[in-house]
C-alpha cells in the first residue's frame, strides 16, 4: 500500500488523527467549471463516456479542494445501458430507460461478456485519471447495486418508494431475481474491469438499500453485495470495497461483516455516536455530513462537522457526505467544511 494515501489507510483499518475526505457528487453542477465541461460535451451521457472529458471533470474538484480521493466520474445507469437498456435524460427531470420486466425482455439483455463494447470508454477515463492524479489521491471506481439499478430498469425511472420494482418481486419473483442475478454477475464484471484500468478503491451504491426490509433487506441487499465483493476480492484481493447500504437503518449493523466491505458509508439519517457504537468496531466508515450543510453554511456546518470528527475519531474514518452534494450548493462552503475537518 502507499503510504502517501491515506484514505487507503482507513481502509487498511487505521485511524489517523485528521480523517481524509472526498465527497459524494464531488465534480457536479455546483462548480462553475463542471458545468463548463458538461456544455462543451453537449449533455451528460456525452460527458460520461467522453473519456478525456470525464477524467477532466474527475480532477476539477481535486484541483480547487485537494480531496484526498478521485471518484470516477460516470453514472450507475451505464451498466443497464451497456446491456441493451435505452438510457436518457429528461431535462430537469432525470433519467428515463427502457423497461425489463418480463421474461422476453429479460432475455434480450445483452451477455456479461459484451459489455465492453460501451464501457471501454468508462475503463479509458481511469486509465488517464491513473495517470493524472497526484500520487496522494486515491482513485475510487463504482457501480451501481443490484437492487438499485434494478429500480431503475424495472420502473423506467427514478421512484420515491420503488413500488414498481417491489410489485415485480411480489408478482413475478422470476423474473425479478433473473434480473439481480444479471446485475450481480455484470457488476462484478464491471468492477473488475475498472480495477484493472486504475481504481483503487470500488464503492457499490444501493442507494434504495433502505425499502428493502426484512428477509428482503438479506436477499436483495446483502446477499448480492457479499456475492459481490467475495468475487471481487478472488480476483483482486488487495483492493478495498465501501459499501453504501443507504437508509439501511439497523440494516447497517453486522453488514460489513456479513457482506466482506472493508468500509460502510452511512447516510445522514443516523447519528455518527450511534455509528462510532454499533458500525465502526466492525470496519472503517465513511460519512455522514448532511449535504443541505453546503447550501446553508455558517456556523451549523461547522458545528457539524466537528461533532462528527469528533464521534468518530477512535476508529477508522473517511469524511464525507451523507448523500451527493446538490446543485444549488455554495462552493465556498465545501472549502469551510474541508478547513474544518482539517483543523479539528
Ligand atoms: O459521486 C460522483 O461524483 C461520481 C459520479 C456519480 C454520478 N452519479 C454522476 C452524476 C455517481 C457515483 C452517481 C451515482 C448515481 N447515479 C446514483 C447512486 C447515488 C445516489 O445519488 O443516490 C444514482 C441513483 C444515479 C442515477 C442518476 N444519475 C440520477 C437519478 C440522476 C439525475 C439526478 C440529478 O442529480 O440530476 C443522475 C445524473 C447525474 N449523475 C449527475 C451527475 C453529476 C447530474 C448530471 C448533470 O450534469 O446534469
Amino acid at each position: 500500500m502507499n503510504k502517501d494515501k491515506t484514505i487507503l489507510r482507513a481502509l487498511a483499518g487505521e485511524r489517523q488523527d485528521t480523517p481524509p475526505i472526498w465527497m459524494m457528487r464531488q465534480a457536479g453542477r455546483y462548480l462553475p467549471e463542471y458545468r463548463a465541461t458538461r456544455a462543451q460535451a453537449g449533455d451528460f451521457l456525452s460527458l460520461c463516456y467522453n473519456s478525456e472529458l470525464a477524467a477532466e471533470v474527475t480532477l476539477q474538484p481535486i484541483r480547487r479542494y485537494g480531496f484526498d480521493a478521485a471518484i470516477l466520474f460516470a453514472d450507475i445507469l451505464l451498466l443497464p445501458q451497456a446491456l441493451g437498456v435505452d438510457l436518457w435524460f429528461e431535462t430537469g427531470e432525470g433519467p428515463r430507460l427502457s423497461t425489463t420486466t418480463t421474461a422476453d425482455e429479460l432475455a434480450t439483455l445483452r451477455a456479461t461478456a459484451d459489455i465492453d463494447e460501451t464501457l471501454n470508454p468508462i475503463y479509458e477515463t481511469l486509465r488517464i485519471l491513473s495517470r493524472e492524479l497526484p500520487r496522494e489521491t486515491t482513485l475510487i471506481g463504482f457501480a451501481g447495486a443490484p437492487w438499485t439499478v434494478a429500480t431503475y430498469m424495472i420502473a423506467g425511472r427514478g421512484t420515491k418508494d420503488q413500488g414498481p420494482a417491489h410489485a415485480l418481486k411480489a408478482e413475478n419473483p422470476e423474473v425479478f431475481d433473473g434480473i439481480i442475478e444479471r446485475l450481480t454477475e455484470a457488476t462484478i464484471e464491471y468492477l473488475s474491469k475498472q480495477i484493472e484500468a486504475g481504481a483503487e478503491v470500488v464503492k457499490l451504491f444501493d442507494s434504495w438499500a433502505g425499502s428493502l426490509k426484512g428477509d428482503d433487506f438479506v436477499k436483495y441487499a446483502l446477499n448480492p453485495a457479499a456475492k459481490i465483493i467475495k468475487a471481487l476480492k478472488q480476483r483482486h484481493p488487495s483492493i478495498p470495497v465501501i459499501a453504501f447500504p443507504r437508509e439501511a437503518g439497523e440494516g447497517y449493523l453486522g453488514f460489513a461483516k456479513a457482506t466482506g466491505a472493508d468500509c460502510i458509508a452511512i447516510d445522514n439519517s443516523i447519528s455518527a455516536e450511534w455509528v462510532a457504537q454499533n458500525v465502526q468496531p466492525d470496519s472503517c466508515v465513511q460519512g455522514n455530513l448532511a449535504s443541505s450543510h453546503m447550501v446553508t453554511g455558517g456556523q451549523p456546518l461547522i458545528q457539524e462537522t466537528k461533532r462528527i470528527v469528533n464521534a468518530l475519531k477512535n476508529g477508522p474514518h473517511i469524511f464525507n457526505l451523507g448523500h451527493g452534494i446538490t446543485p444549488d450548493a455554495n462552493p465556498d462552503n465545501v472549502q469551510i467544511m474541508i478547513d474544518t475537518v482539517r483543523d479539528s
